[in-house]
């Protein structure tokens, strides 16, 4: 049996992976929390990843074949304004579990972000260099540069904006937000000024498994096979779960006192996934279905 140790075990990315277990292979969430939810293949550690000799002795314990780290503080507002924590949990953490990651022999899977690049062109790939415009884009790239530096057996996946319920638990869900806004009947503001290639989560969760239990190793886009500014794709999700597109409408977020600095068109090309990848990638309405397909049912629903 395969063992992935899984960093985040909490999240929204690690959710989708924890339901979709590949088949003989054991998940372990490692969460600072309590077990989300009792589930096949799956075991469950409760430990601070912050704590470096705690999670040293955690991943020991398991020895892994591979290691994903997922944790982070995705909130790009936040790490704005929280800068000395916000390296402290993005980028040194994700130092330490690529350390130890090559200490067991691990492969490492780091989770990064289409917010490293700085969004003066759009459609990259894995050959175009960072230069992130927010500070959170920057504690990324540094959590990249010390996964590399730690272990040649890894992976640096850049996952664009990632569209989906949470799987388990909440979970940093754009569309778990917007939901109860569609649902009040209220106008939905959404900037048309950035764009970007949604990736839903159900397929992420597939590929990050595929990457713990496979042999690439480098860098690989994680991204949907559309790109679309923000509120065409949110307009297009609303439509699709049956509510009035007229109820999306633009807005201008920059003028929100403390907001980060957004980067204008982060699209990433997917064709490197694709075509190292058995994961089948898609475009926003199919991704839509498969999250629908997934997502736990409300309590009393048929
Ligand atoms: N969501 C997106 O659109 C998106 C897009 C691009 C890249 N990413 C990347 O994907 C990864 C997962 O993001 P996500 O959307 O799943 O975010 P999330 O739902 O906020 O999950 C991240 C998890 O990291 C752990 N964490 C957060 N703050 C921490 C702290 N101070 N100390 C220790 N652990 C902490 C928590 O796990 P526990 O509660 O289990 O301890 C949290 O649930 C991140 O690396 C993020 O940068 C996300």
């Amino acid at each position: 049996m395969k063992k992935i140790a899984i960093t985040g075990g909490g999240g929204f990315v690690a959710g989708s992976m924890l339901r979709q277990p590949p088949e003989g292979t054991e998940l372990h969430a490692i969460t600072r929390g309590k077990p989300l939810a009792e589930l096949p293949q799956v075991v469950w550690h409760s430990v601070d990843p912050m704590d470096a000799a705690a999670l040293d002795a955690c991943l020991d314990a398991i020895a892994p074949d591979a290691v994903v780290h997922t944790a982070a503080i995705a909130a790009i507002d936040y790490c704005q304004a929280h800068q000395d924590e916000a390296r402290a949990v993005n980028a040194e953490m994700a130092g330490r579990v690529a350390q130890a990651a090559a200490r067991l022999g691990a492969k490492l899977v780091y989770c990064s972000t289409d917010n490293v690049f700085d969004g003066e062109r759009g459609r990259y790939t894995e050959e175009d260099p960072p230069q992130p415009v927010n500070f959170y884009g920057g504690t990324k790239v540094e959590g990249e540069r010390l996964s590399a530096a730690a272990t040649p057996n890894h992976v640096i996946a850049r996952v664009a904006i990632v569209m989906g319920l949470p799987m388990l638990g909440v979970g940093n869900s754009f569309l778990s937000r917007m939901i109860p806004v569609l649902e009040s009947g209220e106008e939905l503001g959404v900037p048309p000024q950035e764009i970007r290639s949604p990736i839903d989560v159900v397929t992420l969760g597939q590929a990050l498994n595929e990457l713990a239990g496979n042999d690439f190793t480098g860098i690989v886009h994680l991204s949907g096979n559309d790109i679309m500014n923000r509120w065409e794709m949110v307009r297009r999700i609303a439509v699709h779960l049956g509510f009035p597109a007229e109820q999306v409408v633009q807005n201008d977020p920059t003028t929100i006192p403390g907001r980060a600095d957004r980067p204008t068109d982060v699209s990433l090309l997917n064709a490197k996934a694709r075509s190292v990848l058995h994961t089948p990638f898609c475009g926003l309405e199919e991704g839509i279905a498969r999250v629908m397909a997934l997502a736990p049912k409300p309590e009393g629903a048929a």
